[in-house]
């Protein structure tokens, strides 16, 4: 990786209000975000405890904004069917979508912040949807989940990442370097919260992968920076990004 895997990303935006409808410049302070979360240049890197200082990883992996494309709908949530991303559902196909990051920002209702496709699956379908509410920092973003982390932590799925968990009480992630976690942790938890899996590891809530609040989650760890690494390589699922 080494800093050199560069991701073009077009953002398709679907709007109904001109809230949904959101600027060039809170785009941008998403594909900031997601520079910062991914090179650990966020502001928040240096609360790592010390305790995960050996595992915190610099992934290395920078987004450059492609293309904007805009177009207006008059339905009020998109639920998570992928009808955004179909024009023949009234939403936008994905650009170029084995070799560009599509991300989709609309209403997508049900109280979800945004969802994510894992690497292998149809290349039409591709990519990450944020809610328009969630969506970078400023404008419509919300508090507590206004600080673009749903991007980081969805962008996080579409490289292959699984939540920390691993989804069922003290479950896998398939990482070896993260602590095994009862459940998903919400808000920003005391450190240190201890686990009651086997060895009763502090849990690693400030991971991208688990749920807290946006101002509670500022780390990738080694072990998950390799596998995302991993997909891009030559017979990797997204190896077509050519990097
Ligand atoms: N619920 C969403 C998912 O499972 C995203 C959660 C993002 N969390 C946040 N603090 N922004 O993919
Ligand atoms: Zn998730
Ligand atoms: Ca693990």
């Amino acid at each position: 990786v080494n800093g050199k895997i560069q991701i073009p990303v077009v953002v398709n935006v679907l709007y109904r209000t001109a809230a949904e409808n959101i600027s060039d410049a809170q785009i941008q302070t998403q594909i900031d975000v997601l520079n910062k979360d991914f090179n650990a240049t966020n502001s928040d890197y240096g609360n790592v405890p010390a305790l995960f200082a050996t595992v915190k990883a610099n992934v290395g992996i920078s987004f450059v904004l492609d293309q904007i494309i805009r177009k207006s709908t008059t339905k009020t949530s998109w639920g998570t069917n992928d009808a955004m991303k179909k024009s023949a559902s009234g939403g936008l196909n994905p650009t170029s979508p084995t070799t560009k990051l599509n991300l989709w920002a609309c209403k997508i209702g049900g109280g979800i912040l945004g969802y994510a496709q894992f690497p292998g699956g149809s290349n039409a379908t591709d990519g990450v949807v944020i809610d328009s509410q969630y969506f970078g920092l400023s404008g419509s973003a919300s508090a507590p989940y206004n600080l673009g982390r749903t991007g980081t932590h969805e962008v996080g799925h579409w490289m292959s990442l699984r939540h920390i968990w691993g989804d069922s009480n003290c479950g896998t992630d398939f990482i070896n370097d993260t602590p095994v976690h009862n459940t998903a942790n919400y808000g920003v938890p005391a450190y240190p919260h201890y686990s009651t899996c086997t060895g009763a590891p502090v849990e690693m809530t400030m991971n991208y992968m688990d749920y807290t609040d946006d101002a509670g989650m500022y780390m990738f760890t080694v072990d998950q920076k390799n596998k995302m690494a991993t997909i891009f390589l030559t017979g990797g699922p997204r190896a077509s990004f050519g990097i």
